[in-house]
């Protein structure tokens, strides 16, 4: 596993994408500052000196379809290692990580086809350290850090490194060996939630997720399946 340290890029997924070819399998990349971090559905994805940006290269993983899933199945794992056990961290569907009802971590993988390989690329943003104020500032209330909801304080390249290696391990599993440990941590499931695509907002009941990754709801026309896509799921009153 090799690591690229960099002062500044405009979004370190970029920087994947850019140079993937010339780059080793498994290549990490980290950047002090990025300028243009990406976020899901087209958001962008705020920088600050308490947030931790990475991506990690993997070139032809186990299936690239739901690889997302097993990225946040191995932030959770990591950070519930590094916080010794006694929180737990949960996913609200597909991939938003949760500690103490909380966002404290973003994934977005994207892909680029050369040849006959496909580069995946998964980048991380984890909030470490902001403070509660900084995300009430940026209009992020249902945001915040590992230290700002644990007062915990986490080192950054212990996560990187870890992070790093528990999503290469994962990406190498197929997600049927995935499944019941990421079902076990989607936090929606049971609940009625509130299933956000671009200009419509519906009312469903979580149910269950497929084999496939996607979330299985039931309205008053029945069972439905949500693929993660360009969609975004929230509580039926709330966040969550
Ligand atoms: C989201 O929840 O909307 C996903 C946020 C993903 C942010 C990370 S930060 C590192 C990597 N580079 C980017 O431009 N985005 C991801």
């Amino acid at each position: 596993m090799k690591t690229i340290f960099l002062d500044e890029t405009d979004s370190t997924n970029n920087y994947l994408k850019s140079h993937c070819n010339e780059l080793c399998d498994q290549t990490t990349v980290t950047a002090q500052r990025q300028t243009a971090g990406k976020g899901r559905m087209g958001h962008s994805w705020a920088d600050s000196s308490g947030m931790l940006p990475f991506s990690v290269l993997l070139k032809d993983p186990v299936e690239p379809q739901n690889i997302s899933a097993r990225v946040g199945l191995a932030v959770c794992e990591t950070l519930e290692n590094a916080l010794l056990r006694k929180f737990s961290v949960k996913i609200k569907w597909p991939n938003d990580i949760i500690l103490e009802n909380h966002k404290v971590c973003g994934i977005l993988c994207e892909s680029v086809r050369f040849g006959e390989c496909l580069n995946v690329i998964c980048g991380i943003g984890v909030n470490i350290s902001q403070s509660e104020d900084y995300f009430i500032g940026a209009g992020l209330p249902n945001a915040g850090s590992v230290l700002s909801l644990t007062g915990e304080v986490l080192d950054r390249s212990t996560l990187l490194e870890e992070i790093s290696e528990r999503v290469i391990f994962r990406s190498k599993m197929p997600f049927k060996e995935c499944f019941e440990e990421y079902k076990s941590r989607v936090i929606n499931l049971g609940r009625e939630v509130k299933i956000i695509r671009k200009n419509t907002e519906k009312t469903a009941f979580a149910e269950d997720i497929s084999e496939n990754g996607c979330l299985i709801c039931r309205d008053e026309n029945g069972l439905f399946e949500v693929n993660s896509g360009e969609v975004s799921v929230r509580g039926k009153e709330g966040y969550i």
